[in-house]
């Protein structure tokens, strides 16, 4: 052991008595290994199996979605009801083969839905996703009874998934989906009980927290990954986080994951629109700043991901009890050992860097296309490839998708349905 690594080795308890292994955990990354029937898959299983060796003590999946007429991208899973329950459970014990903890992140993208999987998104107020290129189509504003219903449909996945053998829920309440939408007072422009002040802009993700607590009980972690702030002009800012903060210990969840940004301006890459900057410039974690002042602030367990690349920076910031634990994404993309090695002093930075094409308005999307084909080859059982051109990879991306659309065309299934979900039918289990 390095002088830094006991400080990452300590056990942390949670608010519920939980015990997580050490101070590493996985943030989520969406597999896209979801089949055509948005079910898990054996990629799933043999991802998380490489994972559970990766030394990390909390695993955070990928989204989940909720609804099966909302999913983010191709490949998502949805877990609405227990028909995929045998590879749900395979895929949980894979990631506990170890003893890490498993949590299962919970969303729904609201607007973010690409136009090529819904044609007519939902959200709290008809305001377009801008600066995409055409992307995303405007959504249709949410009635008072489908913002209701959605309530229920966390409640439901969280339970399914905890039956499933998942260790913990977390609540994806940042990165501008739906929930994050709800908060932003940009993209929320409701004045009903939804919406008018910062109350009733957070009440969605509130009634979530009540409802999927309800539902898992107190002995089950339940955790919600926050914004620090959009980095929008007029969009969900410090302040009113901060105050969500507050509102999510009264709720006792027991872990609070800080991050940062939207589609617009992918903060939480560490890609931020210009002219807004993410804080904490001269340290590597990007919303250390925030972190700082939310521990002044309120005793909720901090988990911090966006940047975190070395012992040094992260064994800093838990030394200093800024935060409890460091979370890690891209660095596990790449080196998925990365945990254990910082921990028994082998490794002390993580080589992970920005692929990007050198077009800055596809950065945040060619580094995320990138890693995700990273793990993508993992899921195959191979290992990741650190040398590959962001082009290859690209190419690699859309040739994996490609059965979804050709599956559509030769289908004839490309209709679209009353809600503008792009209609599917059977297909072969794994693309
Ligand atoms: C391929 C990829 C997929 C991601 N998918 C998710 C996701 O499903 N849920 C989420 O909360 N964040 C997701 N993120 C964001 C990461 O959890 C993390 O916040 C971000 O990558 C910054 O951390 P890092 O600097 O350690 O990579 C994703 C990031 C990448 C690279």
């Amino acid at each position: 052991m390095t002088g830094t690594t006991p400080l990452l080795a300590r056990t942390l308890t949670l608010p519920n008595g939980a015990r997580l292994g050490n101070r590493l955990a996985k943030a989520a990354m969406s597999e896209c290994l979801g089949d055509l029937e948005l079910a898990p898959t054996e990629g799933h299983v043999r991802l998380y199996r490489r994972w559970a060796r990766s030394g990390a003590g909390l695993l955070i999946t990928g989204n989940i979605m909720v609804e099966r007429t909302a999913i983010g991208e191709v490949g998502n899973v949805v877990v609405d009801d227990e028909r995929d329950m045998g590879l749900l459970r395979r895929w949980a014990s894979a990631g506990k083969e170890h003893g890490a903890h498993v949590w299962a992140q919970l969303n729904h993208p609201g607007r973010q839905i690409p136009v090529t999987l819904n044609a007519r998104p939902v959200a709290p107020s008809e305001v377009p996703v801008a600066n995409t290129a055409g992307l995303f189509r405007s959504p249709r504003e949410l009635t008072h009874g489908e913002v209701e219903t959605l309530v229920t449909k966390f409640a439901t996945t969280a339970g399914i998934l905890v039956r499933a053998g998942f260790t913990g829920i977390e609540i994806h309440a940042a990165h501008g989906y739906l929930i994050s939408q709800f908060l932003s007072p940009a993209t929320n422009r409701r004045t009903d009980a939804w919406g008018g002040d910062r109350d009733r802009r957070r009440r969605f993700l509130i009634e979530i927290v009540r409802a999927v607590r309800a539902e898992i009980g107190e002995v089950v972690p339940l955790a919600v990954k926050l914004n620090s702030a959009d980095f929008q002009r007029g969009g969900f800012d410090q302040f009113e986080s901060a105050a969500v903060v507050s509102a999510l210990a009264d709720e006792g969840i027991d872990l609070l994951e800080i991050s940062g940004g939207t589609y617009e301006s992918t903060a939480f890459m560490g890609l931020p629109a210009e002219p807004v900057k993410a804080s904490s410039e001269e340290r590597e974690a990007y919303f250390l700043d925030f972190a700082q002042r939310i521990r002044q602030q309120v005793s909720l367990p901090l988990l911090l991901t966006g940047g975190f690349r070395t012992t040094t920076g992260i064994a800093d910031a838990i030394g200093s009890d800024e935060i409890d634990v460091a979370g890690l994404a891209r660095p596990l993309a790449l080196e998925p050992d990365l945990p254990a090695r910082m921990l028994d002093g082998t490794s002390t930075a993580s080589t992970v860097r920005h692929r990007t094409l050198g077009i800055r308005r596809l950065d945040g999307a060619s580094d995320l296309l990138w890693h995700t084909t990273q793990l993508w080859r993992m899921a195959d059982g191979k290992d990741p490839a650190p040398g590959r051109h962001p082009l290859i990879t690209m190419a690699h991306y859309f040739s994996r998708l490609a059965p979804y659309t050709l599956h559509r065309i030769v289908r004839g299934t490309r209709s679209t349905s009353r809600d503008g979900y792009v209609v599917r039918t059977r297909g072969p289990a794994e693309h």
